[in-house]
C-alpha cells in the first residue's frame, strides 16, 4: 500500500511520452522522471512536460530511492530485463506488450513478483479500450447470457517498422488479441493449437526464422467450456489496421465492425430475423476514472456526425485505454493489491502467443500453457 503521491518514471519516450499528461493530472501520482536513450529527445520531452529528473542510464534511475515504479515502453526486446531489473531493485512495474519473448522470462517475472510481493501489470491496451468495456458490462450485467464463443484479431501492416519488427511471426506480438477473448470470461489459456498461412517475402524470414503471413490460434481455456480463436498478420497482407473482438452469448452477441470507426453490431436472440442486428454507440467509460483525468478517454472517439474515427491511428489512445490503464496501476499500488492483468495473467497471455508459433512450427500441434501461468 502507498498512500502517498506514487513517484513514476517513463521508460521509453515514444509510446510511453503519451502517458505523461495522464500521470502529471493523476491525483495519486508524482510524475517523478522520465528516461531515454539520447539528450535531445529527453530533453525535448522533459522542457514539453516541465519534468526536471530525466535520465539516459536506465540503470542509474533504477538507484533514485525516490521512484517507487517504473512504466516501461521500449522496443519489446528490452522488456523482459528491464522489467526484472526494475523489480530486482524493488520497484513495482507496468510495462507495454508484449511481457516478454520467451516462456522463461515470463516465469523469472512471476518468481520474482511472487518472491518480494512487488507489483507488475502488462499495459494490454485492448483490455481497458471503450468497446471492451462495454462487452464487460453487459457481461457483468448478465446481458450476454452465457457466453459461447469469443474470437479477436489483430492486423498490421508493419513495414518501415523499427527494427525489432521486420519478420516478427505474427503470434509473438497477440496479447492484443488473447487478452480480450481469456480477460472478458476471466479464464486462463490451457493449451493452443495454431495453423500457419501464407509466405512473407524472402528477405523477411531469416530475422526469427519465420516465414508466416498469418497465424490463426485456437486456445482451448481452463476450468472452461470455452475455446476461442483468434488470427494475426504484420506482413504481406492487404488489410486496414484492425484491432477487434467479437463474443457470442446465448442472448446477445457483440461484433466489431470490419471497418474501423463503424459502430459495433449488437445481435439480440429470439428477435424476428430483421430486428436481431443493431448498431450500437459503444459509451465513453470516463465516469469510472477520477475527473481529473477522464477527459484522456476520449482521444479517438467515434464521431457520429460525420461517421468518423476523429483517429484511429496508433497513439490516437488506443480505444480511451491509456488513462484506464494508468488508474489502474496507480489504484493497486495505493491498495496494495494485484493489477489486473497481474504477473500470472500477464504471462499466460503472453506464452499463449509465444506458445502458438511454437504449434505453427509444428504444424499446428497442441501445447500447454506452463501451470505457473495458471491464475490462483
Ligand atoms: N497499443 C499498444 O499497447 C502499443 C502501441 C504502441 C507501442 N507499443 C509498445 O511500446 C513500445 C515502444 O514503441 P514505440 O513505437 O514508442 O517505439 P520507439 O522505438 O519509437 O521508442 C522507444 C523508446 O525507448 C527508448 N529506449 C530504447 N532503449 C532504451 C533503453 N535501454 N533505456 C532507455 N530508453 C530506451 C528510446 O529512446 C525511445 O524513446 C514497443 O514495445 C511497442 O510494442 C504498444
Amino acid at each position: 500500500m502507498i498512500d502517498r503521491p506514487i513517484n513514476i518514471a517513463i521508460i521509453g519516450l515514444g509510446f510511453g511520452a503519451e502517458f505523461i499528461p495522464i500521470y502529471q493530472r493523476h491525483p495519486w501520482a508524482n510524475m517523478a522522471a522520465i528516461c531515454r536513450r539520447g539528450q535531445a529527445g529527453l530533453d525535448e520531452v522533459g522542457d514539453q512536460y516541465g519534468i526536471a529528473k530525466r535520465y539516459q542510464d536506465y540503470d542509474a534511475l533504477l538507484e533514485d530511492p525516490e521512484i517507487d515504479a517504473v512504466h516501461i515502453n521500449t522496443p519489446i526486446p528490452d522488456h523482459a530485463g528491464q522489467a526484472l531489473k526494475a523489480l530486482r531493485a524493488g520497484k513495482h512495474v507496468a510495462c507495454t506488450v508484449p511481457m516478454a519473448t520467451s516462456v522463461a522470462d515470463c516465469l523469472e517475472i512471476i518468481r520474482v513478483c511472487e518472491e518480494t510481493g512487488l507489483k507488475y501489470l502488462m499495459m494490454e491496451t485492448v483490455v481497458y479500450s471503450r468497446e471492451f468495456l462495454y462487452m464487460k458490462d453487459l457481461h457483468d450485467r448478465g446481458e450476454l447470457g452465457r457466453i459461447q464463443f469469443l474470437q479477436a484479431s489483430h492486423q498490421q501492416d508493419m513495414d518501415g517498422w523499427p527494427n525489432y519488427w521486420p519478420g516478427l511471426p505474427p503470434m509473438h506480438y497477440a496479447t492484443h488479441c488473447v487478452g480480450p477473448v481469456l480477460g472478458l470470461p476471466r479464464k486462463d489459456a490451457e493449451y493452443v493449437s495454431c495453423f500457419a498461412s501464407g509466405t512473407i517475402r524472402e528477405e523477411l524470414h531469416a530475422h526469427y526464422h519465420s516465414p508466416f503471413a498469418v497465424e490463426t490460434t485456437h486456445i482451448k481455456m481452463r476450468d472452461s467450456d470455452l475455446s476461442a480463436r483468434i488470427y494475426r498478420s504484420l506482413f504481406d497482407t492487404a488489410r486496414q489496421y484492425r484491432e477487434s473482438i467479437d463474443v457470442y452469448g446465448s442472448k446477445r452477441s457483440v461484433e466489431w465492425p470490419l471497418i474501423e470507426g463503424h459502430p459495433l453490431i449488437l445481435h439480440t436472440a429470439k428477435r424476428p430475423e430483421p430486428e436481431i442486428p443493431e448498431e450500437v454507440k459503444c459509451p465513453d467509460f470516463g465516469h469510472l476514472l477520477p475527473p481529473e483525468i477522464a477527459s484522456f478517454t476520449r482521444a479517438g472517439v467515434y464521431n457520429e456526425e460525420d461517421h468518423q474515427h476523429l483517429s484511429f491511428l496508433q497513439g490516437a489512445g488506443h480505444g480511451g485505454s491509456h488513462p484506464h490503464l494508468a488508474h489502474e496501476f496507480l489504484s493497486a499500488l495505493r491498495e496494495g493489491r494485484d493489477p489486473w492483468p497481474n504477473a500470472r495473467q500477464s504471462a499466460n497471455w503472453t506464452c499463449t502467443g509465444i506458445l502458438a508459433h511454437e504449434s505453427a512450427l509444428k504444424g499446428g500441434e497442441i501445447v500447454r500453457l506452463p501451470e505457473e501461468t495458471f491464475s490462483r
